[in-house]
């Protein structure tokens, strides 16, 4: 029986994963090359310091650690400062009406990013409340697709993982709740996100009853 609901943060509750785009968009310009929106779905759920690796690995650069972390920095701040003007305008279509829902049907509910930035996106969308647990980029040690930032967040909440359902938009993301054992509903194109056992455009094409009797 499925007791918890385990969310990605960006591209499935708001729309920060074209700001992480346009920010590594930025630095690979400056560095002399550009990246695809196909590459970028690569980039989706993945790590920052990882992002990076991918990212210089594809512009043929191998550059010292101390120049990867300034870059690193570099582009957090660009992210930061097109977030800093982000609202709850920002949360995406159907999202709302999904979580009254959730909280309707009595499930728990836990963040799963491994974003860095989590606590304060959730802040500037008014959105920190809707979890029971924030499992983010501070908490974890390895990266999607590792399951760690799943299993984390259903150990906290005391089910197993075979009561979750993960909502993600990023293949790094599907791949990391199949391994942790979870239902994972992939938020996007099912073309991109193969391992998913459930896709649908997004959150505002699926209710909770739908979830729920397809992940029994
Ligand atoms: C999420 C996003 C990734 C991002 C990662 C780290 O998983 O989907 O695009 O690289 O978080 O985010 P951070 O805010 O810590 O740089
Ligand atoms: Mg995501």
């Amino acid at each position: 029986q499925i007791k918890a609901f385990l969310f990605d943060l960006d591209g499935v509750i708001v729309d920060t994963a074209i700001y992480h785009y346009q920010a590594w968009k930025r630095l690979a310009t400056e560095l002399g090359f550009d990246i695809s929106e196909e590459f970028n779905e690569g980039l989706k759920g993945v790590s920052r310091m990882d992002s990076l690796d991918l990212i210089l690995a594809h512009g043929g650069l191998t550059l010292p650690d101390e120049e990867k972390a300034k870059l690193a920095d570099q582009k957090n701040e660009w992210y930061l400062e097109l977030v800093s003007r982000m609202t709850p305008e920002a949360i995406l279509p159907g999202v709302a009406m999904f979580f009254s829902q959730v909280r309707q049907a009595g499930l728990k509910t836990a963040l799963g990013s491994v974003s860095k930035n989590a606590p304060l996106i959730l802040e500037r969308i008014g959105m920190t409340d809707a979890f029971d647990t924030i499992i983010d980029g501070t908490k974890i040690s390895k990266g999607k697709p590792d399951p760690e930032v799943f299993t984390k967040g259903a150990d906290e909440l005391g089910v197993r993982p075979d009561e979750c359902v993960v909502f993600e938009d990023a293949v790094a993301g599907v791949e990391a709740g199949k391994r942790g054992g979870m239902f994972v509903v992939g938020l996007g194109s099912p073309d991109v996100l193969r391992q998913a056992d459930l896709v649908a455009p997004s959150l505002a094409e699926l209710t909770v009853d739908e979830v729920l009797s397809k992940s029994k």
